[in-house]
């Protein structure tokens, strides 16, 4: 419970942080959203999530190119089986691929850029839960995440607060490098280093 809920957590929010920094004009547009529904004189709450559609698209869009368990875990069959009329024979052990799902070209147009606008043109309506197979990034059925919803909040409050409180930049300004790592779960190999300058008033650092 708690690898499965740390490991996977932590590495997407460090995708979505790094997405953002090599979309500089993504990030404009979050800040912007965050300035018009949620405003400066206050910090984000769990209730103003539902306004931020924008943002909400963006975190989508990371889990698409960036599914911090981008093979799932193996799943075997317990007994012999049929599915789509291919027979399926008892302890057969199941990958699923979700990087190659994810990007595939069938579905996804221009599927290695990362453009959140999808989420609320071409793609509006696909969600995180598993009922759409072309975007599994917590997978489907009874086996898939049960940590959903827990996650989906922790995620977006903890990113929404540090963009709304912070203007990142980073020491270089050159883009970041993308490389993924090995394993099971999906690491960012280089670490990400940032500037950080306040954007709110003093007093709600206090
Ligand atoms: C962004 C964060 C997360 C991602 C991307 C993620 C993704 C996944 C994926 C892909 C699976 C395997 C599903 C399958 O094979 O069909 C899984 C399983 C699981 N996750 Fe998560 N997860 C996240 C956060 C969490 C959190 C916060 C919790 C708990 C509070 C959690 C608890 C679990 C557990 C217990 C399983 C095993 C379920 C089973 O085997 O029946 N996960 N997760």
């Amino acid at each position: 419970m708690v690898l499965d809920a740390s490991d996977t957590t932590a590495i997407h929010l460090n995708w979505v942080m790094a997405a953002l920094l090599n979309h500089r004009d993504v990030m404009e547009k979050v800040n912007e959203e965050l300035d018009t529904k949620v405003g400066r004189n206050r910090w984000i709450e769990e209730s103003d999530m539902t306004n931020l559609v924008y943002f909400q698209a963006v975190v989508k869009e990371t889990l698409r190119l960036y599914p911090p368990a981008p093979l799932l875990v193996p799943h075997e069959s317990v007994e012999d089986c049929v599915v789509q009329g291919y027979h399926i024979p008892k302890g057969t052990r199941l990958w699923v691929n979700t990087m190659k799902l994810q990007r595939d070209p069938k579905i996804w147009s221009n599927p290695d850029t990362f453009d959140p606008e999808r989420f609320l043109t071409s793609q509006v309506g696909v969600d995180v839960r598993g009922q759409q197979y072309e975007f599994i990034p917590f997978g489907s059925g009874r086996r898939s995440c049960p940590g959903i919803t827990y996650a989906t909040q922790v995620t977006h409050l903890a990113i929404a607060h540090l963009l709304q409180g912070f203007d990142f930049s980073t020491p270089s300004n050159q883009p970041l490098d993308m490389k993924e790592g090995l394993g099971m779960t999906m690491l960012k190999v280089n670490p990400i280093e940032v500037l950080i300058t306040p954007r709110l008033p003093s007093v709600l650092y206090q």
